[in-house]
């Protein structure tokens, strides 16, 4: 790659990161997710070498984290309107290990698409029990679960007609500052997700699948929610796409 060969051999050590596959990420110009063509670099991007300032990040232990933040629909007095669902899955790196206690952050809008928030004046119906943000740490094995409703497509000023899919909002931390992810996870079977241009922004099939959760009885409870797999890979070959950089849809 650009720029290796002037590594020091110190730095060369530290590279403890794989890159990802091309493809596999976001193009930063996607001219039919309209807001890239600003957004986008203008030059060549320039390669920066792995150094500790990439391989070390924050750390969120126990007591930065609200035990009761993994639920979503407990956050009032009352229970938002909406399908309860269960959203959950693992973190796992580029060779498959566990990324244990990492903080997870979440957002998304309510059932009827709206978030709680003041640049969204879509017209439709604010929750007042909920309010759309939530947390959690990985465990021991990299499993993380949210207890939540199901978001509503929302429309956009993207293009004419134009409505996001259904998504909730990922941030994760991961060990390092090459493994920060922001991401979008999918449901299954939403009409809208082939005409969805942010999510198309990533080029490689099996990579934006990947951001499709799937349904799973696993964690389906009985006469109460439907479950949701996600699993997240962070960094690597199989790195789960980031969100197009500067999004915020
Ligand atoms: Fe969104």
């Amino acid at each position: 790659m650009r720029g290796s060969e002037k590594e020091s051999p110190a730095a060369t050590r530290l590279a403890a990161y794989r890159r990802p596959q091309p493809g596999t990420q976001p193009k930063h110009l996607h001219p039919p997710y309209v807001s890239s063509i600003k957004r986008a670099p203008s030059k060549a991007l320039i390669y920066l070498p792995h150094t500790i300032s990439e391989i070390t990040g924050p750390v969120f232990g126990a007591e930065s984290v609200d035990v009761k933040a993994f639920d979503l629909t407990k956050q009032h007095s009352g229970e938002p309107v909406g399908e309860r669902i269960v959203v959950s899955g693992r973190v796992i790196d580029e060779d498959g290990r566990p990324i244990r206690a990492t903080l997870i952050d979440i957002w998304q809008a309510n059932a009827a698409g709206r978030y709680l928030h003041k640049n969204d004046q879509h017209d439709a119906p604010l929750d007042p029990n909920f309010t759309g943000m939530g947390h959690t740490l990985t465990d021991s094995e990299g499993r993380y679960r949210f207890v939540t409703v199901r978001p509503g497509a929302y429309p956009w000023k993207n293009h004419y007609n134009a409505w996001r899919p259904s998504h909730i909002h990922f941030s994760l931390f991961g060990p390092a500052f090459a493994t920060r992810l922001v991401t979008q996870m999918y449901f299954p079977g939403d009409p809208l997700i082939p005409f969805d241009p942010i999510f198309n922004c990533t080029a490689d099939e099996k990579a934006r699948q990947g951001l499709i959760s799937f349904f799973d009885w696993e964690t389906t409870i009985p006469d109460r929610s439907l479950g949701y797999h996600f699993d997240i890979v962070l960094g690597g070959r199989e790195a789960t796409p980031m969100e197009m950089p500067g999004g915020r849809r």
